[in-house]
């Protein structure tokens, strides 16, 4: 199969993860993933941390889907549970992360073996753009949320949700 004229692998890719909220570190693995595999579903976690996530779902996913309308074989939906479920429930092949450093091996490693190990489903790792590499969804709501000016790190769509937000226009639900 071919795309953009380069050779893909046809499969379905799944792309988990919080996206509180997308950054562009998670646009650029998504732009990368939708080369390489056939069908990505970027999929948002329901409830990511017990404390919660910042954005509500319908926001994450808004903002995802805003930013990825330039990619036809990527779609935005969300689960609940183990994704190792989620990856059976919707016949994924492959489950694709991004990793930003040494520091990020440790946990995905274990993870990625846990997932395998529930599903048969192997992650595949992309390495993220290094001028994204101290980019987290963590430190960008930080900064932002202080004042700072964090417009060449999240991708427009996402800045418009996060500037409503924190002009008390946009409440989550
Ligand atoms: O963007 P994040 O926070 O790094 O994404 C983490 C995510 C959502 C991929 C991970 O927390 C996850 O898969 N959660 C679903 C619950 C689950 O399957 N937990 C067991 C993992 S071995």
């Amino acid at each position: 199969m071919k795309r953009n004229g380069r050779a893909t692998v046809a499969t379905n890719a799944v792309l988990p993860g919080s996206f509180d909220p997308p950054t562009n570190g998670h646009l650029d693995v998504i732009e990368r993933a939708a080369k390489c595999f056939g069908w990505v579903t970027v999929a948002v976690v329901v409830n990511p941390q017990k404390r919660g996530p910042m954005f509500s779902l319908e926001e994450r996913e808004a903002m995802l889907r805003e930013c990825t309308t330039h990619l036809p074989n990527v779609t935005v939906t969300h689960f609940r549970g183990l994704l190792a479920d989620y990856v059976k429930e919707i016949e994924a092949d492959v489950i694709v992360k991004g990793l930003r450093a040494v520091s990020d091996f440790e946990s995905e490693m274990s993870t990625a073996l846990m997932n395998r190990s529930l599903s048969g489903v192997d992650t595949f790792f992309l390495m993220s753009d290094q001028k994204y590499s101290f980019v987290s969804s963590s430190i960008v709501k930080e900064v932002f949320f202080l004042g700072g000016d964090v417009a060449a790190l999240v991708p427009e769509p996402a800045l418009r949700i996060m500037a409503a937000r924190r002009a008390g226009t946009h409440r989550s639900t």
